[in-house]
C-alpha cells in the first residue's frame, strides 16, 4: 500500500472562523480537523504516481511485475487519456500491462479492486500483480456547505495471490446500487454539486442494502450477539468522520444493538485518525481509513476479520471483508504516514482561496520552463500536460 497527500492543508477551525461558523461545527460536528489542499503543481496524476511509487517500494516490487494498472478516479485530467497512462509513463511500467481508468464517484477504486481480484483469482494474472490506485481532489464551491468536506489524496494497492496486508475473502461481498441524484459534477463544472442531507440518507440506505447482501452471501451460521461483532474492526467510506459515526450507528441498530454508539471507539475509532487530518479523498477515502486502522491500532489484528464499506454517490456500494495478515500492521506503520502528515504546511485562508482560484485554470496553465523533479505537474504545452519525473 502507498499513500500520497498534498504538502499543504487548511485548518478547519480557521476555515470555520473565516466563514462565520462556530469551529465546533466543522471539528466536532463533521469530525474533520484538517483538509489537504493541493498547490498548482499537484493533480490527480501526481498524487496517483506518488502513491503508486510508495506501494511498489514498500512491497519491494519491480514495475516489471505489474500486469494490470487501474486508476479509480472521479477527478480525471482528460476526457480520453486515462490517468493510468500518465502513471504508467511516470513509473516506467511495462508495455505488456493492461491500463485503464474507472469511474463511479467514490466507488470507482473499489470497482477496480474487485475487478483485479477476479483477474488474480481467474489465473489470468499468471503470477503478475495488479496495481490499483485511487486518486482524487475533492472540490466543492467556496462558501458552500460542502466546502469543509474537501480533501485530496491517493492510495495505491498491490493485489496478488500472496497478500501481505489483507486477504480479501472470496464470495464475501454484498452490493447495493440505485440511480439517485445525491452528488454529481456536471461536465461543465470543476465543483461537485450535492444534495447534502439527502446524500447522507442515500449512503445509509446503501449501507443497509449492502450489509444485508453481505450477510446473505457469507451464509454463516447464526451466532450469539451482534452480527458486526464478527469483525475486529469496521472501515466505512469517510467523506467526513461524522458520516462513519452515523454509518456505524445505523449498522449496529440493524444488528439489534440498543446502545449502537457504545462499540464505536472499539470498532471504528482507529480508522478515522488519518482521514480526520486529510478530509475526503473520494475514491481513496475508505482505503485511507484502512491504512489508518492498520497503522494506529494498538492491538494485534493478525488473523482478525475487517469489514469494509465502500460507497459511491449515484450510487453503488459494496460491503466486503478481509483477514489481516501477519506483519501487516508493521508494514503500514513503516510507511510513517502520521509523521508525513505532521510535516505538511498550513495555508492561511487567503492563501487557500488563491489556490482555489488558480486551480480553476490549471488545465490551461502554460508549462513552466524549470524541469523540476518528483512527479510534479508543470502545466500544458501544445495542449499536452507536462510532468516532472
Ligand atoms: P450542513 O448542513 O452545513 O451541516 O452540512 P449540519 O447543519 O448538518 O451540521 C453538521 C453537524 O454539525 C450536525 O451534526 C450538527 O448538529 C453539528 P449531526 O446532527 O449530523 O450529528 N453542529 C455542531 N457540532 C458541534 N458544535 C457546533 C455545531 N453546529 C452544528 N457548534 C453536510 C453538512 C454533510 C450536508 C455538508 O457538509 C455536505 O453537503 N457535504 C458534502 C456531501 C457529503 O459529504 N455527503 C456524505 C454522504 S455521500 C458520500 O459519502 C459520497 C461522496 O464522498 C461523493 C462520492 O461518492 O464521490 C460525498
Amino acid at each position: 500500500m502507498g499513500v500520497a497527500v498534498p504538502d499543504t492543508y487548511v485548518e478547519l477551525a480557521d476555515l470555520a472562523m473565516a466563514r462565520g461558523v462556530a469551529p465546533g461545527k466543522y471539528v466536532e460536528g463533521l469530525g474533520v480537523t484538517r483538509m489537504g489542499v493541493p498547490l498548482v503543481n499537484e493533480d490527480t496524476v501526481t498524487l496517483a504516481a506518488r502513491a503508486a511509487r510508495m506501494a511498489l517500494e514498500s512491497a519491494g516490487c519491480s514495475p516489471e511485475d505489474v500486469g494490470l494498472l487501474v486508476v479509480g478516479t472521479e477527478t480525471a485530467v482528460d476526457h480520453s487519456k486515462p490517468v493510468a497512462s500518465y502513471v504508467q509513463g511516470l513509473l516506467g511500467l511495462p508495455t505488456r500491462c493492461r491500463i485503464f481508468e474507472t469511474k463511479h464517484a467514490c466507488y470507482g477504486g473499489t470497482a477496480a479492486l474487485q475487478m483485479a481480484l477476479d483477474w488474480v483469482r481467474s489465473g489470468s494474472a499468471k503470477g503478475r500483480k495488479a496495481l490499483i490506485v485511487c486518486s482524487d481532489i475533492a472540490r466543492y464551491g467556496v462558501g458552500t456547505p460542502g466546502e469543509p468536506t474537501q480533501g485530496a489524496g491517493a492510495v495505491a494497492m498491490l493485489v496478488s495471490d500472496t497478500p501481505a496486508l489483507l486477504a480479501l475473502e472470496a464470495g464475501k461481498t454484498g452490493v447495493y446500487s440505485k440511480d439517485v441524484m445525491d452528488f454529481w459534477r456536471p461536465l461543465y463544472s470543476k465543483d461537485a454539486l450535492v444534495d447534502g442531507h439527502y446524500s447522507v440518507q442515500c449512503y445509509l440506505d446503501a449501507l443497509e442494502g449492502a450489509y444485508r447482501a453481505y450477510q446473505e452471501a457469507a451464509a454463516e451460521p447464526a451466532g450469539e450477539g451482534a452480527y458486526s461483532d464478527r469483525f475486529a474492526a469496521l472501515v466505512y467510506h469517510v467523506p467526513y468522520g461524522k458520516m462513519s459515526r452515523k454509518a456505524h450507528r445505523h449498522l449496529r441498530t440493524l444488528d439489534g444493538d440498543t446502545a449502537p454508539d457504545a462499540s464505536f471507539d472499539r470498532l471504528v475509532g482507529n480508522s478515522l485518525v488519518l482521514p480526520s487530518q486529510v478530509g475526503n479523498i473520494y475514491t481513496g477515502s475508505m482505503y485511507l481509513a484502512l491504512a489508518s486502522l492498520l497503522s494506529t491500532a494498538s492491538q494485534d489484528l493478525t488473523g482478525q476479520r475487517v469489514g469494509l464499506f465502500s460507497y459511491g454517490s449515484g450510487s453503488c456500494a459494496e460491503f466486503f471483508s478481509g483477514v489481516v495478515q501477519a506483519g501487516a500492521q508493521e508494514r503500514v506503520k513503516a510507511l510513517g504516514l502520521e509523521a508525513r502528515l505532521t510535516r505538511r504546511r498550513a495555508l492561511s485562508i487567503p492563501e487557500y482561496e488563491d489556490v482555489m482560484r488558480a486551480r480553476e485554470h490549471l488545465d490551461e496553465r502554460p508549462a513552466a520552463d524549470a524541469a523540476g523533479t518528483g512527479f510534479r505537474y508543470q502545466g500544458t504545452r501544445d495542449h499536452k500536460r507536462i510532468y516532472a519525473t
